[in-house]
């Protein structure tokens, strides 16, 4: 299989890494974290997420985010239901993430609904929402492993997906939302995906707990996905998701995929400057080997 000569990354610093971090990192602390990443040259980012502030308070400037920094082209805001996409809509969002697991019991725990439920109120919603013009992203979690029912089957993944592109969906961002998936796996349900949902845009998001993220994107490539979420740091993880670790580290990705000739566009050394500005806040080392590997070479 012939690897791409470049792919989309998709920086989810911003909601994805700061989401699970228990300390409310200030505002304009969030700002300057987004600037400089858009300043790495990333052409799409989620910024924030319209949910609950009692569900997920670190979240609950995502108003205020939009208000100061939602004009650049390419940035994404997380809704999971009516009311989040309606504060999304209003804040001028013109790309907006639904959410929904495969697995029905991480979304009882995730969203307060299950599987079914919640597909029935964002259908009518994804709908509505394309009658206005706005790209929707759906963000399909668990779509390997669950972390209450365990390994799910790639046949519901399928049917999950398959639900979100009759809806209207533009792009489905599929995850291992606990970082357990094997490389062997990544490429079976990619492939999968790729050729029953040929039309559809996908992407790969990949948390890193088992270390088999790097390894899960090579085997995505094989698969023909060239779009990763990514999150600057390794930072992320979702608060619903026990014992999930952290996103792919961003500059690790790009690290490997452009000394493999596959160009992303994105200056990683401007990334490890972009974590530096939310290094104080948060709760975990920063553990990317390119993040380590430069601040040995700089002495810091
Ligand atoms: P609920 O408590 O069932 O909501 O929460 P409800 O409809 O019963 O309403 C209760 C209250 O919440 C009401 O307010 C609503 O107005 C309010 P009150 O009358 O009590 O003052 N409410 C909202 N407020 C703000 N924004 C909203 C909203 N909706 C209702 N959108 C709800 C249901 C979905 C809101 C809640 O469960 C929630 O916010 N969940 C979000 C969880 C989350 O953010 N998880 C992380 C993102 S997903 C993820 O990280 C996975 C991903 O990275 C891919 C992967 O790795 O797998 C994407
Ligand atoms: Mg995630």
């Amino acid at each position: 299989m012939k690897l791409p000569d470049s792919v989309t990354l998709i920086e989810v610093g911003p909601r994805d890494g700061l989401q699970n971090e228990a300390q409310f990192v200030p505002t304009d602390t969030k700002l300057a974290f987004i600037r400089h990443l858009w300043s790495a040259g990333f052409k799409e980012m989620e910024v924030t997420s319209f949910v609950s502030p009692k569900w997920v308070p670190q979240m609950m400037d995502s108003k205020e985010i939009m208000h100061l920094a939602g004009n650049q082209k390419g940035t994404i805001v997380l809704a999971p239901n009516k009311k989040g996409i309606e504060a999304a809509l209003s804040s001028g969002a013109k790309s907006i993430a639904v959410f929904l697991g495969v697995s029905s019991t991480f979304n009882q725990k995730n969203i307060n609904k299950s599987t079914k439920e919640a597909m029935e109120d964002l259908i009518p919603q994804i709908k509505i929402l394309k009658t206005k013009g706005v790209f929707v992203r759906a963000c399909i979690s668990t779509a390997f492993y669950c972390p209450y029912e365990g390994r799910i089957e790639p046949q519901s993944t399928l049917d999950l997906c398959r639900q979100f592109a009759e809806a209207g969906a533009d792009e489905l961002s599929v995850a291992d939302t606990i970082g357990r998936a094997t490389p062997k796996e990544a490429f079976e349900l990619f492939s999968l995906l790729k050729s029953r949902l040929p039309e559809m845009l996908l992407t790969a998001h990949f948390h890193d707990t088992k270390k088999m993220a790097l390894a899960n994107i090579y085997a995505s490539l094989l698969a023909g996905i060239d779009r990763f979420d990514s999150s600057a740091g390794g930072l992320g993880g979702c608060p619903f998701a026990p014992g999930a670790s952290g996103n792919v580290a961003t500059e690790d990705v790009v690290y490997m995929l452009e000394n493999m000739g596959i160009q992303t566009g994105i200056n990683p050394d401007v990334l490890v400057e972009a974590i530096s500005i939310v290094k104080p806040y948060v709760s975990r080392p920063i553990l990317s080997g390119y993040y380590i590997s430069s601040t040995i070479e700089k002495g810091t």
